[in-house]
C-alpha cells in the first residue's frame, strides 16, 4: 500500500493516476486526520501495511510564489515543518519515502556553466540569500530530511546527507503538459500581460510522475535527483512553439529586464534556474529532451472549458 499525502494538489492528483493506472493500491491521509496527535496517526498508519510513502504536499502559494510572502507561517509549516514530521513518522514506522521537492532552490547556471547538479549546496535560499520565502523553505524542507551544506574547500559548497539517505528527493520545476489551466506552465505564459525572458529547466508532469516512480520501481538508490526534462529553454523559445502550434496567437509582450519584472509585477525574486540531469540518465531513467516534450504536450493542447 502506497500512502500519497497531498493527493488533492496539481502534482498529488497526477501521482493518484498513475498508481491507478497501474493497480497499485494507495491511501491518502487527509488534513483532519493527519493533524490528529502523532501517536493516534501513527497507530492508525501501522494498521494499514503502508510499504512507500510520497508526499506531494507542500505550500506553493497562488497564483504564484508571491503569496507565499503573506503567509509565511503556512508556507514554513507545509515545505519544512511537515517534511521534518513526515521523516520522523517514516522513521518509527520503519516506511521509506520519496518527498517531492523543487528546483527553484537554485538561481542561473553552476559557476563555470552547465546545470547545478544534486550535490551543489542551493544557491537560492535563506543560507545563501537572496531568495523568495517559497524557495527559503523549500531549500529548508530538503535541510531537515538530513541534507547540509559543506565547504568544499575552494569549490561551490556540497549538499551532502549527514548519513545515509532514507528516501528519494524528487526535484520538480515549472511543471507543464497538454492540459490547459491555472498550474499549467504553458497557460501561465499565454495568460500573463508580459513575460519575464529567462532561461530554465522545466518538468513535463507526467514524465516527472513516471521517472519518480521509476525510481521506486527500480529501487534505484535513495537520494536526490533533479527530475526535468534533459535540456533547457529560454521564454522566448517556448512562446514560438506556442506560437508555431496556434495554441495561442496573441501578442506576446516581455519585460525590458527582470528590474521592471519586479518593479511592476513581482513581490519576490524569482529562482530561473539551469539543472543537471545527468544523475538521472545515468541511473537509466530518461525523459524526453524539453523541446520534444514542449511539442508534444503543444500538439496535443486541450483547452480548458
Ligand atoms: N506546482 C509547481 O509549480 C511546483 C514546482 C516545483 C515543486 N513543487 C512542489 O510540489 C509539491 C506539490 O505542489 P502542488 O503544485 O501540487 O501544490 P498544490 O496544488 O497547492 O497542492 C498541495 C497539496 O498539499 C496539501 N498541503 C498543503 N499544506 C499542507 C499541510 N501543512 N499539511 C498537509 N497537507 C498540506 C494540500 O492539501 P489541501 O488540499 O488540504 O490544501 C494539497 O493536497 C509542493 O511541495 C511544491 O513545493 C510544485
Amino acid at each position: 500500500m502506497i500512502l500519497l499525502l497531498g493527493s488533492s494538489g496539481y502534482v498529488g492528483k497526477k501521482f493518484a493516476e498513475l498508481l491507478d493506472c497501474r493497480n497499485v493500491p494507495w491511501m491518502t491521509l487527509n488534513r483532519r486526520l493527519s493533524s490528529v496527535s502523532a501517536r493516534e496517526a501513527l497507530s492508525y498508519l501501522r494498521d494499514q501495511n503502508v510499504s512507500f510513502l510520497i508526499n506531494c504536499a507542500g505550500y506553493t502559494g497562488k497564483p504564484n510564489v508571491d503569496a507565499c510572502e503573506l503567509d509565511k507561517g503556512n508556507c514554513l509549516d507545509g515545505n519544512a515543518v511537515l517534511p521534518a514530521l513526515i521523516r520522523d513518522a517514516c522513521r518509527e514506522l520503519s516506511i521509506d519515502w520519496g518527498h517531492v521537492s523543487s528546483g527553484c532552490i537554485y538561481a542561473l547556471e553552476r559557476p563555470g556553466g552547465g546545470g547545478w547538479r544534486e550535490d551543489d549546496a542551493p544557491n537560492f535560499s535563506f543560507r545563501q540569500p537572496p531568495c523568495s520565502f517559497y524557495s527559503g523553505t523549500k531549500a529548508l524542507g530538503e535541510e531537515v530530511l538530513g541534507w547540509a551544506e559543506r565547504d568544499a574547500g575552494g569549490e561551490w559548497p556540497k549538499w551532502e546527507h549527514e548519513s545515509d539517505p532514507e528516501g528519494y528527493v524528487w526535484r520538480l520545476r515549472i511543471p507543464f503538459n497538454e492540459l490547459d489551466g491555472p498550474r499549467n506552465y504553458l497557460s501561465k505564459l499565454q495568460r500573463y500581460d508580459n513575460l519575464l525572458q529567462a532561461r530554465n529547466s522545466l518538468s513535463q508532469l507526467d514524465d516527472f510522475v513516471n521517472a519518480c516512480w521509476e525510481c521506486v520501481e527500480k529501487k534505484l538508490p535513495y537520494g536526490i535527483y533533479n527530475v526535468t526534462n534533459p535540456g533547457s529553454v529560454k521564454t522566448s523559445d517556448v512562446v514560438e512553439l506556442i506560437l508555431k502550434y496556434a495554441v495561442n496567437n496573441k501578442n506576446y509582450k516581455f519585460f525590458d529586464s527582470e528590474e521592471e519584472f519586479m518593479a511592476k509585477a513581482a513581490k519576490t525574486p524569482r529562482s530561473n534556474c539551469v539543472l543537471d540531469t545527468t544523475k538521472l540518465q545515468d541511473a537509466g531513467i530518461s525523459m524526453r529532451p524539453v523541446e520534444e516534450a514542449l511539442e508534444w504536450s503543444l500538439k496535443n493542447w486541450k483547452r480548458e472549458s
